[in-house]
């Protein structure tokens, strides 16, 4: 699995404290099976701002302390960065994406997506970024309005779901819009937003749960084959269909037809 959205660089926003915690944090994930990790610090004009050759060399050392203690994870630079009308020249000036890629981690007012919000998308969209919205789940305007994710979609915006959100760790509201995202396929990539101190536990917990809920490809989706594409920066498809388990007749030849449908409807 890859986790394309934690905190666990330490000491540099609000996340992890100390190299003892995320080094505690990552031999955690990588024995449930996290391979790589992107580690997403805030980026926010006048409050978490920094050079990117500083967090560079942060994480360069955090490489060697991971090596040195035996904890197997591959971690890969990513920020989440909070939208504004001239983030772009950040962007492009501090190369302030995932890995090497093009997709860009945002994040913006949780109240209400800004009015602003598709101005601020254009200008990145049009140098060739792809834009994805941090724990979309946790905004207003697409928890009292769902649709509006797939406005977001349909406007190139790829959406990000916490696995907090997932277990109800953001209250109800939360809970079940993260839900509506995921079985309707307008999720695109499960991060568990770790701050170093929740237990990290929760968010294979939360992968638990969607194996229950969904196919087990489309869980691979969210967590393995969609976060490799990022990795690889090659093109997620904006919209996907996969399988759902239906409960009340779950007959083991219907599931495997579907799964098949599945991989033809997004690559064949
Ligand atoms: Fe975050």
């Amino acid at each position: 699995m890859i986790d394309v959205h934690c905190h666990l660089l330490p000491k540099i926003d609000d996340g992890s404290t100390s190299a003892e915690q995320s080094i505690n944090q990552m031999r955690i994930m990588a024995a449930g099976g996290v391979t790589d990790a992107f580690l997403t610090t805030h980026y926010m004009s006048g409050v978490y701002h920094y050079e990117r050759a500083d967090y560079d060399a942060k994480l360069a050392l955090m490489r060697g302390l991971a090596k040195n203690y035996g904890v197997e994870i591959n971690l890969h630079p990513g920020f989440e960065v909070y939208l504004n009308s001239h983030i772009l020249e950040d962007i492009t000036s501090q190369k302030l994406t995932l890995g090497s890629s093009h997709y860009v981690l945002l994040e913006s007012d949780l109240n209400g997506l800004d009015p602003d919000f598709y101005n601020d998308i254009y200008p990145l969209l049009r140098q060739g970024f792809r834009p994805v919205l941090a724990h979309a789940e946790r905004y207003v305007s697409i928890m009292s309005k769902i649709s509006k994710a797939r406005e977001l979609i349909e406007h190139d915006v790829y959406l990000q779901v916490n696995s907090g959100s997932l277990l109800g760790q953001y209250g109800e509201k939360v809970r079940q819009t993260a839900w509506l995202l995921v079985r309707n396929g307008w999720a695109h990539l499960l991060g568990s937003d770790d701050h170093g101190r929740s237990p990290y536990g929760s968010y294979f917990q939360a992968i638990d749960l969607l194996r229950e809920d969904l196919d087990e490809q489309a869980v691979d989706l969210l967590t393995k084959d969609f976060p490799q594409m990022v990795l690889h920066d090659q093109i997620i498809p904006l919209k996907y269909v996969y399988f759902q388990h239906s409960h009340s007749h779950s007959h083991s030849h219907s599931h495997s037809r579907s799964r098949k449908n599945l991989w033809e409807r997004i690559f064949g």
